[in-house]
């Protein structure tokens, strides 16, 4: 887990506040800009700004010759007008002279296909000579800003691996046999690992293995997975090369990049990368749909117990409609403070969008900013200068971390990934949309939830669920076995406790790694086609998935499918208990389930009654944020303490109340 490290003051004697701000591309825009630049800025309540992020071309315009004049009169400007800089190392995207001189760098999918400049992040994770050129550039830009006393931490690239990820290049081919080489040791190990007598794959040279590149049919599983672990850790490093000059220069000031903890992005294991960086940042944008809310609030919660408890910064989201949907729609009047106010009540100390000023050029110019292309005379721009206002109230929040709940959600990305392979008994089945239903069945019976990963320390939860927990390695499994035995409550899902690390299956009857611990035996899946449901017992109705279940030693059974046979099982251990759920249920199918079994472990709301599934509760310390779920006024009736944002009594339509509870 990260230390708690935060961003390094750029005043003597700054007192603690929440940050505020935005990228900004002052070179996107003529010098005489700049200075109603900051001037706005400073309307708005701007503290800090990420500088340099895709500015590689215009600060080392040719090779080897730096251009550093823009850069530096930006951030005097900055500074004089007391806005502090997250610099980054301009290294997202390499100049056009760089990929011209070397077209080497450039990624190659799996299809053997070059992915071409004129786009950005046209760089292979593994090249050498990316690297080299790269580093030459966070050398240069440590030495020369590291100690320029605007700048309050280091942005290290940009999105990492948000567009190249995967690269099936030779250098991401070499970089894999090594990274293979570490894992097993011996080719034996990686023979056996990948289950190689099937279909003639035995490897007798490490030379002969390669990225899944584009195959005849389903590529070896355990390859596939392995590569998806090796491409995240491909990443990872690249990542800790730059942090390294960065801590060699300037260890005064602390690093970051941001993570993609949003929607369906799941190629970063940021459990892992957590360890990397100095404090976690994240950048989040809704997409559409009826759960978007619950799924801001879980990426926010998510990236909150990533970042260890500590604080974390939200380093971009958008103050109203994207550029990268099939539709973008604005934002509806309130959604701008609501979005950013449940980021802070899950842990961020900061809140910065994309971007500042919105651009006129380029793809990106129907993206929404901070001062949109209307300018300062706009709804959105108000809209910002009042969030900037309620920020500084909200200033003595800093450093309050986020009060762990009892009820907590696992979420292990090696389970994403080989839950969601081909091959499968369906190949429907997404996990990500699992665990947010879990999230939003808690959301509307009004109990808070931790959303952790799976080496989370489980000992404080009265209710571990365990969705699509289909790799469980040994020690996992032992860790759940000793959770339940020490008394606490496990719910796991459909198509969990089926492979270990290797994505090997456990024998003897699904689901193998669970079985014992939940008293049932699974023989064959039942997966349904598309529109087939599976009606249960309790009136509750099934999708996607059903199992046949024998009950094999005292676990109940609490639902059953309409031939009779378990659905639903529950097995007491001791004054723990371990419950299984046959089938997709959707949110509002788990929530009567949900209730029943929070009953048994002891676990309440701790909403009154009448606001339950209305709004959603969030504790930092003494205070606790109250977030309209709904597009109607909603009564505050029952909840204690004072309003030190919004009011104690009526919450606007998609409002927010902070309360301070002695
Ligand atoms: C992010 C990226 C930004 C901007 C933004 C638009 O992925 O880091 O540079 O492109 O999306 O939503």
């Amino acid at each position: 887990m990260t230390t708690a490290r935060w961003l390094r003051p750029t005043r003597p004697g700054q007192s603690p506040r929440l940050e505020y701000g935005a990228d900004y591309n002052p070179e996107q825009w003529p010098r005489e800009v700049w200075d109603e630049d900051i001037r706005a800025m400073r309307e708005a309540g701007v503290t800090v700004v990420s500088l340099a992020i895709f500015s590689w071309a215009r600060l080392e315009p040719t090779e080897g010759r730096y251009d550093w004049s823009w850069l530096d009169e930006i951030i005097e400007l900055l500074h004089a007008g007391g806005i502090a800089v997250d610099l980054a190392t301009a290294t997202a995207s390499p100049p056009p002279w760089l990929t011209t001189k070397h077209p080497e760098i450039l990624p190659v999918d799996r299809e053997g296909r070059t992915i071409w400049p004129g786009g950005r992040q046209q760089w292979r994770p593994t090249s050498p000579i990316f690297r080299r050129y790269a580093l030459g550039l966070v050398r240069a830009m440590a030495e020369r800003y590291g100690h320029h006393p605007a700048v309050t931490a280091w942005h290290v690239s940009n999105e990492l691996g948000c567009h190249n990820v995967y690269d099936f290049s030779d250098d991401a081919a070499a970089a894999f046999r090594t990274w293979l080489e570490k894992r097993y040791g011996t080719l034996d190990a990686l023979n056996e690992a990948w289950g190689t007598s099937f279909w003639s794959q035995h490897y007798s040279d490490w030379a002969q293995i390669l990225p899944p590149r584009l195959a005849a049919t389903h590529p070896n599983p355990t390859q596939q997975l392995d590569f998806k672990r090796f491409s995240s850790d491909a990443l990872r490093e690249y990542l800790r090369a730059e942090r390294d000059i960065l801590h060699e220069i300037t260890p005064d000031v602390p690093v970051t990049t941001n993570f993609m903890v949003m929607g369906e992005t799941k190629a970063m294991d940021y459990a892992a990368w957590a360890e990397d960086v100095d404090f976690v940042s994240n950048d989040h944008y809704r997409l559409p749909g009826e759960q978007t809310l619950d799924e801001l609030s879980f990426s926010a919660n998510l990236t909150g117990n990533i970042a260890g408890g500590n604080p974390w910064f939200l380093m971009e989201h958008s103050t109203s409609a994207v550029n990268w949907q099939p539709v973008n729609l604005a934002k509806l009047p309130g959604e701008l403070s609501r979005d950013a106010l449940t980021h802070v009540a899950h842990g961020a100390d900061a809140v910065c969008y994309f971007q500042w000023r919105q651009s006129r050029a380029g793809a990106e110019k129907y993206h929404s900013g901070m001062l949109p292309h209307a300018g300062t005379d706009s709804a959105v721009f108000r809209s910002v200068a009042e969030l900037g206002e309620t920020l500084k109230r909200l200033a003595p929040l800093q450093g309050t971390g986020r009060t762990p709940a009892r009820v907590a959600i696992l979420f292990d990305w090696d389970s994403w990934w080989a839950s969601e392979q081909d091959s499968h008994p369906t190949d429907r089945l997404r996990y990500k949309q699992e665990a947010l239903d879990w999230y939003s069945a808690l959301l509307k019976l009004g109990v808070r939830a931790d959303v952790v990963p799976a080496a989370a320390d489980l000992s404080g939860y009265g209710l571990v669920v365990a969705p699509i927990l289909h790799v469980v390695p040994q020690q996992l499994r032992e860790r759940l076995d000793a959770y339940v035995s020490g008394g606490g409550h496990l719910v796991a899902t459909y198509f969990s406790g089926i492979v270990d690390q290797d994505d090997h299956v456990y024998l003897g009857g699904y689901p193998g790694a669970l079985r014992d611990l939940l008293g049932i035996r699974i023989e064959e899946f039942a997966p349904l086609l598309d529109g087939e449901t599976a009606p249960l017992s309790n009136g509750t109705v099934g999708t996607l998935w059903t199992d046949k279940i024998q009950v094999t030693g005292d676990a109940e059974v609490l639902a059953t499918y309409k031939d009779g046979e378990p659905a639903i099982t529950r097995r007491a251990v001791g004054t723990g208990s371990a419950a299984y759920v046959s089938t997709r249920l959707g949110p509002d199918g788990i929530a009567p389930v949900l209730g029943d079994l929070l009953e048994q472990a002891g676990i309440g709301s701790e909403l009154p009654a009448g606001l339950r599934g209305k709004v959603e509760l969030a504790v930092r310390g003494e205070y606790a944020f109250v977030v309209n779920r709904t597009a109607e006024p909603v009564e505050l009736t029952g909840l204690e303490g004072e309003a030190v944002h919004g009011s104690a009594e009526l919450l606007e339509p998609r409002g927010v109340t902070v309360l301070r509870r002695a």
